[in-house]
């Protein structure tokens, strides 16, 4: 009889409760292997849209779609055992009304077996999020610089400046007051960031929105150093896998020009030794 203690996969409300006692340690992920990796190190993965940007090539998440996020969040489900699995809800997919915001999201936990759904903006989506939340799904809210309205902003740049913070304390009270079991916060001030986290009894997770967060989330691919297009302030390289594989990728294709490979070890012989 084995004596390993099942492992139970960590639940939105188990987040939650992580506020005051621990920094919640977040990436995103959007393949098996990924996943693997960061599952014993993460409490939270997020399948989040920024797959369009890094894995697809595309210029912002506009153009990212529900079936996108179910191949990569059914992806990540198989490589998850422990942390807490959310599911980013793609530009068009929830902001036209509750009721479809209640379809999408329902589709993306049904077919991808993530636990939440996490959703862009404030006091404009509380309502959307309460109705999901009351209706049985654990809602992540995500506001300051927010992606998706890249065009409405002008840019990726920072959010709730000066007087802008007052707005910005009303939405992230306003997604938590409607039942989110915690809050992205993206490229805001640090000071704001500590406002909003002193402020909420949800807990928040920074990223570009300084140290006083509840909890940090970076993209998976910037913080390897494997995503090298740009980057922004507020991403850490902990690694250089884009150079390393660069280096891999001319050592190959040196080895397979000056015929070094494949050497011996890496052939069959006609008879089984
Ligand atoms: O899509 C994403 O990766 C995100 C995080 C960076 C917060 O929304």
């Amino acid at each position: 009889m084995s004596m390993n203690k099942p492992v139970i996969q960590k639940m939105p409300g188990d987040i939650s409760a992580m506020k005051g006692h621990s920094n919640i340690v977040c990436l995103t992920a959007y393949t098996t292997p990924v996943a693997q990796i960061v599952d014993g190190q993460c409490d939270l993965v997020l399948v989040g849209d920024s797959v369009g940007m890094v894995l697809h090539g595309l210029d912002s998440t506009l153009g990212v779609t529900m079936q996108m996020m179910i191949l990569h969040g059914q992806a990540v489900a198989r490589g998850l055992t422990r942390a807490c699995m959310v599911i980013d809800m793609p530009f068009g997919s929830y902001e036209e009304s509750p009721a479809q915001a209640f379809r999408n999201a329902a589709q993306l936990m049904a077919e991808t077996g993530a636990s939440a759904v996490k959703l862009e903006g404030g006091r404009h989506m509380a309502e959307t999020i309460a109705f999901l939340v009351q209706r049985g799904i654990p809602v992540m809210g995500h506001i300051g610089l927010t992606p998706q309205s890249v065009n409405s902003f002008g840019g990726y740049k920072v959010q709730g400046r000066g007087a802008a913070g007052e707005a910005l304390l009303a939405d992230a009270q306003a997604v938590a007051d409607a039942g989110a079991f915690s809050v992205v916060l993206e490229k805001v001030p640090h000071s704001l960031g500590a406002r909003v986290t002193q402020a909420l009894d949800i807990p928040t997770v920074g990223i570009g929105a300084g140290d006083a967060c509840d909890g940090q989330i970076l993209v998976v691919d910037d913080m390897l150093g494997l995503f090298t297009a740009f980057k922004p302030k507020f991403v850490k390289r902990f690694g250089t896998l884009g150079a390393d594989a660069a280096t891999a990728v001319a050592m190959y294709a040196q080895a397979v020009r000056d015929g070094s490979f494949p050497a011996a070890e890496h052939s069959f012989k006609d008879e089984v030794s």
